[in-house]
């Protein structure tokens, strides 16, 4: 382990962070001193300070104005409340755009984006970098020794791509590092199709409009660029941050679900602690899935605890309209975070803005103020989880949960299904994975998304959804897994092309013929609304193959149309293992059912036998010298949970059983791997 992976294992705060972005520069003093003891009032603990904060502490250039700052500092420390300090880089203020109009940002259509919103800078224009750099120096020799600091906010939501001139330079430099000669990147690219040959790096361009569909090796790759690129943004922060002497915590907050910028492994590895904003995209019973989802990616993003950074306090934003998220379940959803791993409840943000771009966001102070149902319910909250300080201390070693059971995550996956003209364009990474992942949810088996070459001992069953390009090492890496005894389900989509793009001719999936023991000839996406059934009761629809059988057993056939007999579903043995091939688009009920199945014959069972069905999630996090059993229940009758433990909440024994009543929630102490049941009413 690195001493960087030692130091983010190692993030326990000694009780569970509560409270907000707090933008004080945005209020009249009065308004701070309102703030403060409401803060109070709900037992807030952290803060985050500085977000979009540039033009507030360099209005002019190199005119550096901190007053402010020292005082709200000075005021937080006297009310007990630490605090992240951002960079403000994701937003650089009027006089440097204005000076550096090379340093906004240049869409694929050739736009330059000017200033009025955020977000808007070049991450590869020198002035950009050098003034990150600057305003980074400065805080972390002021502020880098604070007492108050829990950590560093680099940055927002790292994720602004530029195709413009800096970015160019700088794109072909990493071509030119990756791919050695412009001969291999030809090759690699195939740039033989449509009169693409390059003579050099420099004829590269980022992909930017152009007549027709681009080339998707470029693609992929520029997408890995402005990852790396953005990396090295960051990582240029963090060291100004060690030179200034602050041995503060390191973290930039990573945004989930809808759009993925970047490479989050190779993120993880340059961070001290990994931190995610959640915000939701369905109000649906789905909602609970998906806050389960994106904890359990930062867990295993980070490998160990990490931070939510942000979320929404009241609403879901949905078709245009904010959906109330209601006090029981942002408090439901506040400790699911924290079963899968979280050390904090940090909401965006503290008091609703009366103006600006989102100034109808929620906020833990709405606009009616202190006195409202918003904020008794955040000061219901804060009381929880003081009550929940034992949580946040760590197991002395092994994972936070365990989870017997993998689900591949890469970036690549995702940009891949961004490529144009595939077969089909309506399937995305996300959803695939995303499908997977509710699956288990769904039947109360936790599970954790590793990275490709990862250490797979702790996994017995490893499902890869929609990973179309693999490399020569990632299908070694599968082959040795199976060999070994691990049981692979790889689904439709995955293995289709190289790293490159290009697709692993002589049947389908190329990438993985030989492990699967089948080669499919056509891919056969079906029409919207299609179902096809399969012999083994379940149904497909989105996408079927032409697959044949080389050295598989069929495990489910079409039982009608043009494929009737065929099969869709296969397992092959290969040394201690299987590997099964998943050649169309289970629907959701199939996928419940048969990974459920899947895992219940490899002995790998819920959490809490039953639960999952009558809508309680159960999930256990490890702590030290105990287990927390977080119950949240989602469903719609009481339930009884018996246990030798308590409940941190209320301080009820469950040694009798505990009485869970609709949209509650208990955190009970147990000892490790003590027994519990669901007892029948
Ligand atoms: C986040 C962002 C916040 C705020 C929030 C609104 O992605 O970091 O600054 O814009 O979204 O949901």
């Amino acid at each position: 382990m690195s001493v960087e992976q030692a130091h983010r294992r190692g993030f326990a705060p000694g009780q569970i962070l509560f409270g907000g972005d707090w933008s004080p520069e945005q209020w009249d003093r009065a308004t701070w001193e309102e703030d403060l003891a409401l803060m109070q009032e709900a037992r807030v603990n952290t803060v985050t300070l500085g977000v979009f904060s540039w033009s507030a502490l360099e209005p002019t250039e190199g005119a550096f104005v901190t007053d402010w700052l020292d005082e709200i500092l000075e005021r937080l420390a006297d009310a007990g409340i630490g605090f992240f300090l951002a960079t403000p880089t994701a937003s650089p203020p009027p006089w440097f755009t204005r000076a550096h109009p090379d340093a906004l940002p240049v869409r694929p259509d050739g736009v330059r984006l000017t200033h009025g919103s955020r977000d808007t800078y070049a991450i590869s224009a020198p002035a950009y970098r050098e003034a990150a750099r600057r305003i980074t120096r400065r805080l972390a020799d002021r502020y880098g020794h604070h007492p108050g600091l829990r950590g560093w906010h680099l940055h927002n939501e790292y994720g602004t791509l530029d195709h413009g001139p800096h970015a160019e330079h700088a794109f072909q430099a990493w071509l030119e590092d990756r791919y050695g000669t412009i001969e291999a990147l030809n090759a690699a690219w195939c740039t033989a199709f449509w009169s693409q040959g390059y003579a050099s790096f420099e004829e590269i361009t980022p992909p930017r409009t152009t007549q027709y569909l681009p080339n998707p090796s470029q693609a992929i790759d520029f997408r890995r660029f402005s990852s790396d690129e953005m990396l090295a943004a960051m990582v240029e922060q963090r060291e100004e941050i060690r030179a200034a002497g602050s041995t503060a915590p390191v973290t930039t907050n990573f945004m989930l679900p809808t759009w993925n910028h970047l490479e989050q492994w190779s993120w993880a590895e340059r961070e001290d602690v990994v931190s995610l904003d959640h915000y939701l995209d369905t109000a649906g019973p789905d909602a609970e899935a998906h806050v389960a989802y994106g904890s359990d990616l930062a867990r295993s993003w980070s490998g160990g605890p990490w931070v939510l950074m942000e979320q929404n306090a009241t609403g879901i934003r949905v078709d245009g309209r904010t959906l109330a998220k209601g006090a029981d379940r942002m408090i439901r959803h506040s400790l699911g975070y924290i079963a899968r791993g979280s050390q904090s409840s940090l909401f965006f943000q503290w008091r609703q803005s009366a103006g600006g771009a989102e100034q109808w966001h929620g906020a833990l102070v709405p606009h009616a103020g202190g006195r409202s149902r918003v904020f008794a319910s955040i000061a219901r909250l804060g009381g929880i989880l003081e009550r929940l300080a034992p949580v946040a201390a760590l197991p002395a070693d092994g994972p936070l949960v365990r989870a017997e059971v993998g689900i591949l995550w890469h970036a690549d996956g995702w940009w891949a299904l961004e490529t144009p003209d595939l077969p089909s364009s309506h399937l995305t990474y996300s959803a695939e994975v995303r499908a997977t992942h509710r699956s288990f949810w769904r039947a109360g088996i936790p599970v954790d998304f590793v990275r490709p070459l990862a250490d797979l001992s702790a996994h017995r069953l490893l499902v890869v959804p929609a990973q179309y390009p693999l490399s020569d090492d990632q299908v070694s890496w599968f082959e040795e897994y199976v060999e070994g005894g691990g049981e692979l389900v790889v689904t439709y989509l995955s293995g289709l092309a190289d790293e490159h793009l290009r697709i692993a001719t002589g049947g389908y999936p190329g990438r993985l013929r030989r492990l699967l023991g089948v080669r499919g000839q056509e891919l056969l996406p079906l029409p919207a609304g299609e179902r096809v059934a399969l012999s083994d009761g379940s149904e497909v629809e989105g996408w079927t193959e032409l697959l044949g059988v080389e050295d598989a057993e069929v495990l489910a056939r079409y039982t009608h149309g043009d494929l009737a007999g065929l099969p869709a579903v296969t397992r092959a043995r290969r040394g201690e293992g299987r590997a099964v091939y998943v050649s169309a688009g289970w629907t959701q009920e199939a996928r419940d059912r048969r990974l459920a199945e899947i895992a219940a014959e490899l002995g790998i069972g819920p959490t809490l036998p039953g639960a999952a069905e009558a809508g309680l999630e159960a999930v256990r996090r490890r702590g030290d010298g105990m287990d927390f059993l977080f119950l949240l229940h989602h469903g719609e009758r009481p339930l009884t949970v018996r246990a030798v433990g308590d409940d941190l909440i209320t301080g009820a024994s469950a040694r009798d059983g505990l009485r869970l009543a609709q949209g509650g929630a208990a955190v009970l102490t147990l000892a490790p791997d003590a027994p519990v049941e669901l007892v029948e009413d």
